[in-house]
């Protein structure tokens, strides 16, 4: 495997554009790097708001559900994988895949040698891949949060969500973690040629998804089946299974868009319908237009969303 792997300081690079004219990055580069801005931006923004009007806890929550949210959308917008990874975890979703495990670690080692964090910047590609990471460097209104005192109930209001929490005994100044993005080259003339939206998840999230729609396809077969042997008892359990969510993995609800439970919805009332007929008139024209609406929610959403995860190709 043939790798190149670009260290720069920031500083560096903005004063040699700013110096000579310095040729512009890559589209690619700079699509990521602009999507890693923003999420930057988005997040310290909307908690620094939350945590004015409403107070850290309500800030805890907010970031629990939020966070996830932004990323998604943020991932969405510029077509391009970005999130955030750090070796001491708050969230367990947020775990570092080995390459950035490696870029986090020497980062850790040029923290620890002077270099601040803000100013650390990782580029690298590998086959199509391009990779970008920026240190994060924890500033003095994180340390509500991250640092080493923190009050009773925020610690609680924590640990209750993140029971497994470690990203606490920051001091300002500290590497927290960093911001990545990732650009599959493969990938990339199909994410401007393909329409649909992409949703950036975990692995265990997309393997939570994956599992629930398998189970979706075989409940849709089975009541197929039912209905055309006329078991409308079986029609009845099936329609119930349907209008209810699928079997409970790692809820990967929290980082999808709006727009997916805007067609996610409707498919449960399909089937909840389809158990009301079995129950009542049992007129299997109505039945088959219940089930012929919930498959055209199934086509319409995966004509809809692709998902992307931080991982490329295993390797
Ligand atoms: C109000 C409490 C609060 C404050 C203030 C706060 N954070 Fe966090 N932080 C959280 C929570 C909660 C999460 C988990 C979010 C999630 O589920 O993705 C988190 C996650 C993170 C992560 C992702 C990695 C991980 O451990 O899951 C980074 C990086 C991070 N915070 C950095 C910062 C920085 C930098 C600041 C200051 C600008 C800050 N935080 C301020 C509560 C806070
Ligand atoms: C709200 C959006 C949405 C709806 C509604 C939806 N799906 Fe999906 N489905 C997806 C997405 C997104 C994927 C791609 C997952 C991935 O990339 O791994 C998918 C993947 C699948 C897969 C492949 C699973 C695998 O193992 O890779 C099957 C089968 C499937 N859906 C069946 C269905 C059926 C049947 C219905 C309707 C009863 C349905 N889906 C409704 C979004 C949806």
């Amino acid at each position: 495997m043939i790798r190149t792997v670009v260290f720069l300081a920031l500083s560096v690079a903005v004063t040699a554009a700013a110096a000579q004219e310095a040729p512009s990055p890559p589209p690619d580069v700079a699509r990521a790097q602009a999507a890693m801005g923003d999420l930057g931006k988005r997040l310290k923004a909307a908690l620094m708001a939350k945590m004015q009007d409403e107070g850290p806890i309500a800030a805890v929550d907010f970031c629990h559900l939020e966070a996830p949210k932004i990323a998604a959308a943020v991932s969405a917008e510029h077509g391009v994988a970005v999130g955030r990874t750090a070796a001491r975890l708050r969230n367990p979703n947020n775990a570092p895949v080995p390459w950035q495990a490696a870029v986090l670690d020497s980062f850790q080692h040029k923290a620890d040698a002077g270099t601040a964090p803000g100013d650390l910047v990782h580029v690298e590609r590998d086959g199509g891949s391009l990779r970008l990471a920026r240190g994060i460097a924890l500033e003095a209104p994180c340390l509500t949060c991250h640092g080493t005192h923190i009050a009773e109930p925020i610690r609680q209001a924590v640990a209750a969500r993140y029971p497994a929490d470690a990203a606490t005994g920051f001091s300002e100044g500290d590497l927290r973690g960093v911001i990545w993005a990732e650009v599959s080259g493969h990938k990339d003339e199909t994410t401007q040629s393909d329409p649909r939206t992409v949703i950036m998840l975990s692995l265990a999230e997309r393997e939570s998804l994956r599992e629930e729609m398998r189970w979706r396809m075989e409940l849709l077969s089975s009541a197929m089946t039912a209905l055309a042997a006329g078991d409308w008892e079986a029609v009845a359990k099936w329609g119930d299974a349907g209008a209810k969510g699928g079997p409970r993995g790692l809820d990967f609800r929290p980082s999808m868009p709006e727009g997916w439970f805007a067609m996610s919805r409707p498919t449960h009332g399909r089937f909840a319908a389809l158990a009301d007929e079995a129950r009542g008139e049992r007129r299997s024209s109505e039945a088959m237009k219940h089930l012929a609406e919930a498959s055209g929610y199934c086509v319409a959403c995966h004509a809809a969303y692709r998902i992307q995860t931080r991982d490329a190709a295993p390797r």
